[in-house]
């Protein structure tokens, strides 16, 4: 039963929408997952509480899949977090998931967004540049084991 359930998951597309305070403890699982130092259900539910704070969310089902999260400051928003859990990824769902999320900030009037990527991440780095962002600054060493931190920009609408 169990094999069948995972196999029908495995065909299945994500939905993607608002994620939810009730998705506090999902999104840590999925966090955890997919960062060294993982957010804890507190923090992410700190987060989500946060009025500055936008969410998206992927889920198949019950499951979630992933998450994006930024913080709106003024006209601009930093991306603070986005992952797609290891058995999802490479299968093109983290861009349809920040397209949501982009033209989601655009229409609470964000007009520029950053984020920082490890240097060596290629997968983010590449879902970056396929959504118009572009590199503004680096710093060097700045990760834990000397990776180089890159800043990038989009403009939005
Ligand atoms: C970054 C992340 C969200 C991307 O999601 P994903 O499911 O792995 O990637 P996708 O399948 O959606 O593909 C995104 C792009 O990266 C490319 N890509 C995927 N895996 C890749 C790999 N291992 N190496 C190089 N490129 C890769 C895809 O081909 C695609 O580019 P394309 O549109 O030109 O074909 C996911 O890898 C992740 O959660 N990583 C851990 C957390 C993380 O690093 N978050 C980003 C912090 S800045």
């Amino acid at each position: 039963m169990m094999n069948f359930v995972t196999r029908l998951l495995a065909r299945s597309e994500p939905t993607f929408s608002e994620a939810r305070q009730r998705d506090a403890a999902r999104i840590a699982t999925v966090h955890a997952a997919s960062f060294q130092r993982g957010w804890d259900e507190d923090e992410i539910h700190r987060l989500l509480i946060d009025r500055a704070v936008v969410a998206h969310r992927a889920t198949v089902g019950q499951t979630m899949i992933g998450f994006v999260l930024s913080r709106m400051a003024a006209d601009e928003a930093e991306i603070l977090s986005i992952a797609i859990a290891p058995a999802w990824r490479g299968r093109g769902f983290s861009r349809p998931l920040l397209d949501l999320h982009l033209r989601r900030l655009a229409g609470l009037g964000t007009r520029a967004v950053f984020l920082e990527v490890g240097e060596p991440n290629a997968p983010a780095r590449r879902l970056y540049q396929r959504t118009g962002f572009h590199e503004v600054g680096r710093r060097q060493g700045y990760y834990a084991g000397g990776a180089t931190a890159l800043t990038l920009r989009r403009e939005l609408g």
